[in-house]
């Protein structure tokens, strides 16, 4: 049976809005989804580097919710001053739009992490256990080889030694420069010194393997065939931990215990 060119048109138009109907629906009901995830993900991530999560424990999105909800403080903080921002509600806060608009946020300077603007504000997280203040995240990003790492530190209260590192979107090579996510290369980082007694940044991923962590306090193993990766690594903690990061934070922290 032949059909005519109107009949063909008619029924791929129809075929056409049927299947951009289903996709775009599709799109809308499992947004809420993608966000929770996304959500989860970091939470996740903001756990496992504040040791809340051994490395392949199972948690369910509800354990994971609890558990940060427990230990977990969000905090909203000026970049410039250092200051607790609590003008904006920490929940609804995203750092990366703010870093893209010109209204919250201003250029950087030219830096090897190619960081291109700063938000006014960012978002850090304390970790609570018994009370007490046991860690301080703050997140990092920057270029690798192919793409932007972005990720988390965590310092212990003396504001030098390295809780943990983690990274939950980058598109590295896989075994190369993705070795950032590697569960045994993020555990070389416990126990590190970011900074030096005089609070001079330090740490710096090595071209080779390093010492353990009493050795050799400022350098982690560098990921091997990934020297721009690792190279990468080294500059987003130069500028995140410097003046143009979380420096004025950190040296407000500093001033309180000091005082
Ligand atoms: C397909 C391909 C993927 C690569 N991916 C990465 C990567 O993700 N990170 C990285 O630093 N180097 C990567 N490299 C290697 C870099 O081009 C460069 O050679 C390397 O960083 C040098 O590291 P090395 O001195 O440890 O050999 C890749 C190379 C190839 C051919």
């Amino acid at each position: 049976m032949q059909h005519s060119t109107a009949y063909i048109i008619g029924f791929s138009t129809v075929v056409c809005v049927i299947c951009a109907l289903f996709v775009a629906t599709s799109e809308v009901s499992l947004r809420p989804l993608k966000e929770r995830n996304i959500r989860v993900d970091r939470q996740k991530n903001i756990l496992s580097v504040a040791g809340l999560v051994e490395p392949g424990e199972k948690l369910d999105a509800e354990q994971i919710d609890n558990r940060f909800e427990q230990s977990i403080r969000p905090i909203l903080i000026d970049l410039a001053t250092g200051e607790e921002n609590t003008g904006i509600d920490p929940a609804s806060f995203n750092q990366r739009a703010a870093a893209r608009d010109p209204a919250r946020s201003s250029a950087a300077p030219p830096n090897p992490s190619k960081v291109l603007r700063v938000p006014d504000q960012a978002l850090i997280y304390e970790v609570v256990k018994n009370g007490e203040v046991d860690s301080i995240i703050i997140p990092i990003e920057g270029y690798g080889l192919w793409s932007v790492l972005y990720g988390y530190l965590a310092l212990a209260p003396d504001l030098r030694t390295i809780r943990g590192i983690t990274y939950y979107d980058q598109k590295e090579t896989a075994g190369l420069g993705g070795e950032v996510e590697n569960p045994s290369w993020k555990a070389k980082w416990v126990g590190r010194k970011a900074f030096d007694e005089r609070g001079r940044i330090k740490i710096a991923v090595a071209k080779g393997p390093a010492g353990p962590p009493d050795k050799d306090p400022y350098r982690v193993d560098g990921l091997s065939g990934a020297t721009i990766t690792s190279r990468g690594v080294t500059n987003m903690l130069q500028f995140w931990l410097g003046a143009e990061g979380f420096g004025p934070y950190l040296n407000r922290l500093r001033g309180q215990a000091g005082a």
